[in-house]
């Protein structure tokens, strides 16, 4: 567990930071009875389920189900480490954290997460070095050649990959870095046939920073033209596709009023070289719904400057609905007659630019107007065809103001009464009561983040995790929360429950409230979240906390409630058990006629809380 520093010391900097001061700098939160409430930065939402409870010094969204303590916020929010968000905090309430020399000890200790920051931050370095150096001559002139200027080269840190296969692989290694660490980077990788390899080989390197300016892949260019054009890094624990995009450290900074979204890093870098420090790009994918709510946080409009090629004008298409649906004001940038925001500077330079800008075309109605691209509107027939297409568009917008000047608007481009058009709507509406309404769906967001357009990214190394089923969760959840609240039953259900019962988790939960139970602690919440170093723990503790108390008539119901969780608990480890678990086969037997014993002294107990 987390032993960068000692209990000790992240209790004093979490007391130090009460959770709503912390989160409220964040987030707009209004007072609701104990609780405070907000619009769940983790998700998209137009009504509030974020809550934070001063008194238990917890956040939790009802929505998304992110939840934890004040660490887990800012891990979760500014995507930092366990130990980086104890150091900001410390900071912040001028706790002086104790210096320490790094020792073996710690830095075994040390967060994989963090280790990998570090050897993609060494990774990068050597590339850039490698770009200024004799072999990397061609790399740089390739750059120059597209007009990129040292500055430029120099505050993006580009780079260049040379001509080996194991090139970077051994750099690393005399630095210190295992292999699986290596390999877990994403940037190293294992064939059977060729052994261990550098995943960029002879191309320009492009490193990816996240929201904090620290380095968390690559993206690498062949030098003119060859296939692949990109290699990206995969996805690692560090290295979220939707979780970042790029450029967004600098853009966040600016002061104009909104993003410049453009679809690659050659397109993000020469509008910065131009001025425009607002410019960012999703990461070698389409557009998710984790990049719009990422977005969302700033405030900020999104002019989206994609390729104006059928493919580009396609992914604007799909682009403006998914920021519309999450809250952001969109428009799109018309690039013509070029093809990408680097061709139309280099073309035309900022001014001009400026003036697309300026012209941009409201988002809702460019996708109406490439809709009606799809028809011809000379035939009576497609004509119908299109305006209901329109209506159904029409009626996705919030009923009111907002869709009445759409209605207009699309009624005066293509010259039809308004009228009429409202007659449409009625009648698609009632065609659409019939059949449920395809939505963006807003609550799971990482239901739809695994859209890649292009991903030549080899398969990403992560581990398969223990399956549990919802409803199991659900009753893990259930019983660690009943000891939340009810210690004394700790004492009732020891003789039929024990952590082998539990899988995952849920197991790690259930052996910290055992341990302060059993030390005669009482359950605090937000410190027993601090236990877990990694986001996924402190969320699902986070989620376990956040129980408001289910509401039982006596505690005879009560009883029966925790008694159902338990039989449940142990149907499942038997079911487990006998499904087979690689022990051997005498082993299993012993220990199935212990857990069906368990589990008929649960049946023939009452329990009363
Ligand atoms: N991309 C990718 N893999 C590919 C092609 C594209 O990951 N094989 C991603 C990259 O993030 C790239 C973006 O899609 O930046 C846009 O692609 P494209 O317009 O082809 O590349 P540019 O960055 O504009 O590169 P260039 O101007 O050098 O052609
Ligand atoms: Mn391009």
């Amino acid at each position: 567990m987390a032993a960068f520093f000692d209990e000790e010391t992240i209790e004093n900097v979490r007391e130090a930071n009460p959770i709503e001061d912390v989160i409220g700098s964040y987030v707009h939160l209004q007072r609701k009875g104990s609780n405070m409430m907000g619009l769940c930065p983790f998700h998209n939402e137009k009504t509030p389920s974020f809550s934070v409870s001063p008194s238990r010094q917890i956040f939790y969204c009802f929505g998304c189900h992110a939840g934890g303590n004040v660490f887990t916020f800012l891990m979760k929010y500014e995507n930092m480490t366990f130990p980086e968000s104890v150091r900001v905090l410390a900071e912040r309430a001028g706790i002086t954290l104790p210096e320490r020399e790094e020792s073996d000890e710690d830095r075994r200790w040390r967060s994989e997460r963090e280790q990998i920051l570090s050897i993609n931050k060494d990774a990068a370095n050597y590339f850039y070095l490698a770009l200024k150096s004799d072999e990397g001559k061609d790399a740089y002139s390739y750059l120059r050649s597209r007009n990129l200027s040292d500055e430029t080269i120099k505050s993006f840190g580009l780079g260049y990959s040379r001509k080996f296969r194991d090139d970077l692989y051994k750099y690393l290694k005399e630095k210190g870095y295992p292999d699986e660490l290596l390999l877990k980077s994403g940037i190293i990788s294992f064939k059977e046939e060729t052994g261990i390899h550098d995943l960029f080989w002879n191309r320009v390197m492009f490193p990816i920073q996240d929201m904090n300016g620290k380095v968390i892949g690559f993206g690498g260019r062949v030098m003119g033209e060859g296939k692949p054009k990109y290699v990206n890094s995969p996805e690692t624990d560090v290295f979220q596709k939707s979780r970042n995009m790029y450029a967004l450290f600098i853009a966040r900074k600016t002061k104009r009023d909104h993003f410049l979204l453009c679809e690659g890093y050659m397109d993000v870098i020469a509008l910065h070289q131009a001025g425009y420090e607002n410019a960012l790009a999703s990461l070698g994918t389409a557009l998710t719904e984790g990049h719009c709510t990422l977005m969302k946080r700033f405030g900020k409009k999104v002019m989206i400057c994609y390729d104006s090629d059928e493919a580009g004008q396609n992914a604007a298409k799909r682009a403006v609905p998914m920021l519309r649906s999450a809250g952001i004001g969109c428009y799109v940038i018309d690039l013509s007659p070029y093809k990408d925001p680097d061709e139309f500077i280099k073309a035309l330079g900022a001014s001009e630019f400026d003036k697309r800008i300026e012209e941009a075309e409201n988002g809702f109605l460019f996708t109406v107007r490439k809709t009606s691209e799809k028809y011809d509107l000379r035939d009576p027939g497609e004509k119908t065809r299109f305006f209901s297409e329109v209506a159904r568009m029409l009626l996705t917008l919030e009923a009111g103001v907002e869709r009445g000047s759409y209605l207009s608007s699309v009624a005066e481009r293509f010259n039809v009464s308004e009228r009429d058009l409202k007659d449409l709507l009625i009648r698609e509406s009632e065609e659409l009561s019939r059949k449920p309404v395809k939505r963006y769906s807003a609550i799971d967001p990482e239901k739809t983040e695994t859209s890649y357009e292009y991903d030549n990214s080899p398969l990403s190394s992560k581990e398969p995790s223990e399956h549990i089923a919802r409803g199991m969760a659900e009753t893990f959840r259930m019983f660690l929360q009943f000891l939340c609240f009810y210690p004394s039953m700790l004492e009732r259900s020891s003789p039929f429950i024990s952590e082998e019962d539990f899988p995952g988790i849920y197991r790690d939960i259930y052996k910290v409230i055992e341990k302060e139970l059993l030390s005669g602690h009482k359950i605090n919440p937000a410190s027993i979240i601090s236990h877990f170093p990694d986001e996924k723990g402190q969320q699902e503790a986070g989620r376990i906390f956040s129980y408001t108390g289910e509401e039982y008539d006596s505690s005879e119901a009560r009883g029966k409630a925790f008694k159902e969780v338990l039989l449940r608990i142990k149907k499942e480890r038997l079911a487990k058990l006998s499904g087979g678990s690689g022990e051997s086969a005498d082993k299993v037997f012993s220990a199935l006629m212990d857990e069906r014993r368990k589990l008929s002294d649960i049946q023939r107990t009452e329990f009363v809380i």
